[in-house]
This record gives C-alpha cells, structure tokens and sequence, in this order.
C-alpha cells in the first residue's frame, strides 16, 4: 500500500506509476494548502503514550453514545431535526416485513415470489451482522450465495445470481442449504492453540435440477450497516492514493481499486457497488424480489426458466409508481443506511487498548486497516460532510490467500481478493447479535480467528501476530474490542 504519508506529489507520481488499469482523475475538492493539513491530521500515529484527539468518536461529530442491544441503529448524533423524520421513516423501511402479493396490506407487498428475507433487518441484524444457524437443518438467511459464471460473467440460466432459500405462494424455494466445517488447529508461537474452522456447503432440494457445472457459488454474509454514509464521502482520491495494484514499493501489499470506468466501487465485500442507493436497489431486488427503478423487474432473481415464479402476482400498485418499491421509499431507506452512526468508543485511554493499538501499528494491520480519514466537505452529504473519521480501512481489494478465495471472479475481481472491511464496532458484535461471526461468510467465531484467517498479502502481518506473546496479543484484541 502507499502510506498515508504520502504527499500531494507523491499522490501524483503514483498516478503516473499506476498500473495496467485506468486511473481516473477526480478533482480534489480542496486547495494544496488544506490537503496538506489534511494529511498530516490523517497520518498514522506514531505516540502510543495517550489516546489521540477525536479517536475517541470513530465517526466525527456524527457518533452516538447508544449502548444496549439497539447500540448499532442510532441515528448520527448531529443528523438535523428537520431529518430525524426521514430517518424515522427509513428506519420503519429497514425493519419492515414484506408480504406477498396480494395482500390486505397493500403498501407492504410485492415480496419474492423468491427471496432470502422478507425484511432487511432480517439480515442486517439491528444493523449489525448477518447471523448463521446454530441448528441443523436452520436455512442460513444473513447468508447471501451468489452463483457465478466466471468465464461468462453471467448468473445460472436457472437459478439466477442468487440462491433464494424461500419463495411465496405455490413457488418453491429454490434449494436448502447445509453448512458443516472442517476444522484446523494453528498452534502459536508461545504454545496457544486456536480452531479455524473451514465452511462446507451443500447444496440439494434444488427445485429445478441440478445447477449449471460452469457456476461456482460465493457465499457471502450481511455485514453491518454503520457509517455508510461517511464511508460513500470518502474522496475517492484518499482511497486510489492507498492502491499499489502492481506492489511498486514492494511491501508485499497491493491493494487494487475496484474501478468500473471512472466509478470506484466501494460498497459490498468485493467492493462492485459504487453507490449507496445502488446497493440498497439491488437488496430489494435480488434479495427480497421487490422491483425498483434500478431493478424493474416485480420477480427480482427469478429467470425465464421459473415460470411460475415470473407468472405469480406482483405487488406494483400503480397509484404509487411503477414499481414496488416507490423511488421515494428507496431514497428513504438509503438515507436510513447512510446516517446509521458510529458508536463513540469508551476506553481509549485504556493503557491495555493503547498497548494493543501499538500491536495493531507493528504488526502491520494499518496496511490495508487504515486508521483515518476526512470526509469530503459538501454541503448536500449533510453531517456527513468534513467529519474525521477512523473506520480502520482502505476500501481496496487485497489478495487474502488460499483459505478464503471461492471459486468465482466478478469482472476483474476474484477469487482469493476482498474488500479490507472497515474495523469500527467490530467490539459490539457480541452484543448486538448475540453470535460473534467475522469474515465474508462468517466463518470465524472470534476475532483471532479471523486474523488467523488472513494470508496472501496479509501473510506477513499475520504471522507477526501469531510471534506475538500471549499478553500482548491480548492486548490487540482488547484493542480491537474497542473500537
Ligand atoms: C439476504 C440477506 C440480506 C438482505 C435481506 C439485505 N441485505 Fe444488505 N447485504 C447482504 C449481503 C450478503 C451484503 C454483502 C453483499 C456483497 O458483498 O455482494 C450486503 C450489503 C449491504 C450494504 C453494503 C455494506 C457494505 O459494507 O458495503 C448495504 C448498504 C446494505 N446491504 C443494505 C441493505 C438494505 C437497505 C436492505 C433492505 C432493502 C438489505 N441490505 C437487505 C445481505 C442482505
Ligand atoms: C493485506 C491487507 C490486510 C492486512 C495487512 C490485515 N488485514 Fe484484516 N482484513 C483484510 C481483509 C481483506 C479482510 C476481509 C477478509 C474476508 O472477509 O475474507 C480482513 C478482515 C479482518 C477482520 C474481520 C473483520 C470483519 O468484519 O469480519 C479483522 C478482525 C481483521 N481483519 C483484523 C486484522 C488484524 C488484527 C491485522 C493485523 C494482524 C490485519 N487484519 C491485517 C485485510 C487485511
């Protein structure tokens, strides 16, 4: 990666040095001599003695103090009171449970035939992470399987995008899923032994036969929805300056932008959505079977192969709008999501969290987990606008070795590479869905195993966590508990 040292010149050369992809240019929004203050409030620290200014709300002005099981669905603590209604609004759109067409309840339908939930808090548990069974035979619905053909870049000619697991009426669902895994013990350097467990999937009571050979499926759970709307005000230039597609500086950590033309994508966990309605479009669509203005269609994944699904009633009440879901109810559930905030950390100051920040630095986490940033400053992304905030991400695609690729490549991104997540709140998942599940399909049941996880490029910080003694890296989960 290229540090976040890097000056305007630097930023510069890089983009002359940049590699096979086409580095589009943005402007910076702000003169040379506010960038340089910029970077140097946004430089990694260096004083692991004191908490630093501001760390301690991760979100800038917009963190709330909430605690509790609902700490993950706050509104941003300096969201206007004239929003607070449409807040109240999306939040009512997020939590809602969908129903089938027809219905008595006329503005709620539409759902499926095929879907994974009937509500996006179905997924996104109190905003936080998506949960798996803890019981056999329970159908996994924070669990989203893509079915992808790589060499055609397409879904299955059946089965669509997606695996939906449920469906309405005399629609069958499409299969029931079994997940079971194999397990590995990694022995640390100091004698401690961790179980990493690998997901098996089976897949059968397919509803059409089997799926198509050329597909490979890409499991992938729901991740929390705090701080979208800061992250979507990230200057694009702060995340491209991060990317080394081609390791120039030979730090064995690349870091490539998802760029389709001059969009970068940033949402999703291969980071293909450049957008944030974008991304809630395609919730309603593909995971709920709810048309919209970017998804016209009333039967969302079902393809012309599901006959009965695509000739079942849809939900679009014409006095509304064209579609199902109203563009006015997608704008209001894409507000909801973009001003969810951040909880303010409690314990900064801790001299254990500060002994374990330290861990974080040295071995080489901030690599891809960059610590801060500052928003752009525009007055239509409201609160959102010129906030310093500490997400612990560069929103780029890394590389993360053998034990978590899939089998499936989206355009230029795949099979071994993710979207480095961004790491605040992580220490609330506990408490927010009573399971602890990290990584893309939520393989990992706590955070060391998750870091154990990590390889390809993150091989080497891996490895410097894993030498640690026992103390210290106690230290980097109490700090990661933190945040
Ligand atoms: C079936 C479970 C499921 C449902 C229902 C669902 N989501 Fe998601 N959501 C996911 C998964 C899985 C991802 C990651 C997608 C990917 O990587 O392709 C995601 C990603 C997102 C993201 C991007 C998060 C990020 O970190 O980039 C947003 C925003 C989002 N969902 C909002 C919504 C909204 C709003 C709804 C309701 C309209 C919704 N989701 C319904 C599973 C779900
Ligand atoms: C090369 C870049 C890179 C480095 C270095 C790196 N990470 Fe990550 N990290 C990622 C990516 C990418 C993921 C997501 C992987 C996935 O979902 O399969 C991730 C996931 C995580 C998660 C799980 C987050 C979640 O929401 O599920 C934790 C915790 C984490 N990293 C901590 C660390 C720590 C601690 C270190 C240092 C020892 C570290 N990472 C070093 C890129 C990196």
């Amino acid at each position: 990666m290229k540090s976040f040292l890097a000056t305007p010149f630097f930023i510069f050369a890089l983009s002359q040095l940049a590699s096979a992809q086409p580095v589009p240019q943005y402007d910076w929004a702000e003169d040379s001599a506010e960038r340089d203050r910029l970077l140097r409030v946004t430089a990694p620290t260096t004083d692991f003695t004191q908490a630093e200014k501001f760390e301690a709300n991760p979100g800038g002005a917009t963190s709330s103090d909430a605690d509790g099981r609902e700490r993950l669905s706050q509104p941003s603590a300096n969201l206007p009171q004239d929003q607070r209604m449409n807040f109240t609004l999306g939040e009512a759109l997020f939590d809602k449970f969908w129903v089938a067409a027809p219905s008595s309840t006329k503005a709620s339908d539409g759902l499926g035939p095929l879907f994974n939930a009937r509500a996006c808090q179905s997924c996104h548990i109190r905003n936080g992470r998506g949960r798996l069974p803890e019981n056999d035979g329970e159908q996994p619905v924070g669990l989203a399987i893509k079915l992808i053909d790589t060499a055609r870049q397409m879904g299955d000619p059946i089965y669509g995008d997606q695996l939906q697991l449920f469906a309405s009426g005399k629609v069958q669902p499409e299969a029931k899923v079994a997940i079971s895994y194999h397990t590995e013990t990694v022995k640390l350097d100091d004698g401690e032994q961790i179980t990493l467990h690998h997901p098996i999937y089976e897949i059968d009571n397919l509803s059409h036969g089997p799926i198509d050979t050329a597909i490979e499926i890409s499991p992938r759970i729901a991740p929390p929805l705090i701080g979208m709307g800061l992250i979507d005000q990230i200057d694009p230039n702060d995340i491209l300056a991060q990317a080394d597609p081609d390791d120039h500086d030979g730090d064995g950590i690349s870091g490539k932008a998802n760029l389709k033309g001059d969009q970068l994508g940033r949402f999703g966990l291969r980071a293909d959505v450049h957008n944030l309605v974008q991304q809630v479009a395609n919730a309603f669509s593909v995971d709920m079977g709810l048309s919209n203005s970017k998804h016209h269609d009333d039967w969302g994944d079902c393809t012309s192969a599901q006959t009965e699904c695509r000739t079942a009633p849809g939900g679009t009440q014409l006095n509304l709008g064209k579609h199902e879901i109203p563009q006015k109810v997608l704008d209001l559930t894409a507000f909801y999501t973009a001003n969810l905030a951040v909880p303010k950390r409690k314990n900064t100051s801790d001299p254990t969290v500060l002994k374990g920040k330290q861990a974080f630095y040295d071995a080489g986490c901030v690599s891809c987990h960059t610590p801060k940033y500052v928003t752009k400053r525009e007055e239509v992304a409201g609160g959102n606008s010129f906030q310093l905030i500490w997400p612990y991400s560069d929103f780029l695609l890394h590389d993360m070795g053998d034990a978590l690729a899939d089998r499936t490549q989206s355009g230029t991104v795949g099979t071994r590479e993710w979207r480095t997540p961004p790491l605040w709140g992580i220490g609330h998942t506990k408490a927010v869905a009573d399971q602890e599940r990290y990584l893309h399909d939520g393989r990992a049941r706590n955070l060391k195993e998750a870091i154990l996880f990590h390889g390809g490029e993150a091989e080497t910080a891996k490895q410097n966590f894993m030498a640690l003694d026992r103390t210290t890296r106690d230290h980097l989960i109490q700090f990661l508990k933190s945040l």
